[in-house]
């Protein structure tokens, strides 16, 4: 078990020393998270609630952070205002209450420092691949010169496999194409924090499982700190280095309880792992029962 404490009592100062005592971290594992403890949130979530109907939000008190070139994850089921969060963060959307602060400073509207990829594919119809990526690219270096702009797309578009379809248009696309281009978008514009909402959801297994080591790698390489959606435990599990549990708001005891951070999972698994070696890591099968169990019986209900 990595941590019982619910997120309102948790503070990420307090994380690694409650983890430490849960759970025989080898010694290396300690000092990182010792380091991870003393950086400051790059990406500071403080007290955030959305509520369409004042009586029953969608959730309440949600306080995180995030570090520079963490990879976190959140998982929660449908409804619980996971997407919601992540649009306040891409500053897209507004909280009721609670404030967002990405480098110390609040976030107040979109910026091409923030690059999102969304639940659905948000590409411009009438535009091709190229053009859609070149949209994104030309206006985070309005400088560059076309051949350059280019070149940058290709490469980009090259790392999501789909340079064969680089002159197509989205309705020629499948679904999986489409995410594949909004997620070449998103890395295309190099930005300080990645935004992904359920990003691999439309696409099948095999392409899936290239694609998260794509993401891997390229996390890995360039230090990106990312914010991801996911339904998939075990992508989370692959992916993350902390991994967000929200509940969905729900009828208890005759009242109304929002939804919320339920409880932050620290995955203790080492960080070079690969999705081959992922079920033979010791420690694997124990955190996937724990956030499955989650899911299962803890995140409808407080
Ligand atoms: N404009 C709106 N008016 C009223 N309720 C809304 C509005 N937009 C979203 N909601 C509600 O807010 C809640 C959270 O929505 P959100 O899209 O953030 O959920 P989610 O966790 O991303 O779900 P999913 O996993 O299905 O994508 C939902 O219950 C939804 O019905
Ligand atoms: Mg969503």
């Amino acid at each position: 078990m990595w941590s019982e404490t619910t997120e309102r009592e948790l503070t990420t100062a307090t994380l690694p020393a409650a983890v430490a005592k849960l759970l025989p971290i080898p010694s290396e594992l300690h000092a990182l998270q010792t380091k991870a403890n003393a950086m400051t949130g790059f990406l500071k979530i403080e007290k955030l609630g959305k509520a369409y109907q004042s009586d029953k939000p969608v959730f309440s008190d949600v306080s995180f952070t995030i570090d520079k070139g963490e990879f976190v994850c959140i998982i929660g089921h449908s409804g619980c205002g996971k997407t919601t969060i992540l649009n306040v963060l891409a500053g897209l959307d507004t909280a009721t209450a609670g404030h967002a602060f990405m480098d110390g400073r609040e976030i107040a509207g979109p910026s091409l420092e923030r690059g999102v990829v969304f639940q659905s594919h948000a590409l411009m119809p009438w535009l091709t691949v190229r053009q859609n990526i070149a949209f994104a690219v030309h206006s985070r270096w309005p400088d560059w010169k076309k051949p350059q702009v280019n070149e940058h797309v290709e490469k980009h578009v090259g790392m999501v496999g789909l340079l064969h379809a680089i002159d197509k248009k989205p309705s020629q696309l499948s679904g999986g194409m489409k995410q594949r281009v909004g997620i070449a978008r998103a890395f295309a514009i190099q930005p300080k924090m990645l935004l992904l909402d359920e990003p691999f959801g439309a696409l099948d297994a095999l392409t899936r499982g290239t694609i998260q080591d794509e993401l891997m790698g390229i996390v890995r390489q360039t230090q990106q700190t990312v914010f991801m959606i996911t339904h998939d435990v075990d992508e989370a599990i692959l992916l993350s280095d902390r991994i967000l549990l929200m509940s969905n708001g729900n009828e208890s005891g005759g009242h109304y309880v929002p939804g919320g951070l339920a409880e932050v999972v620290v995955n203790p698994l080492p960080r070079e792992r690969t999705r081959a070696q992922l079920h033979h890591l010791p420690g694997y099968y124990d955190m996937r029962n724990h956030i499955v169990d989650f899911l299962v019986s803890r995140a409808k209900a407080h």
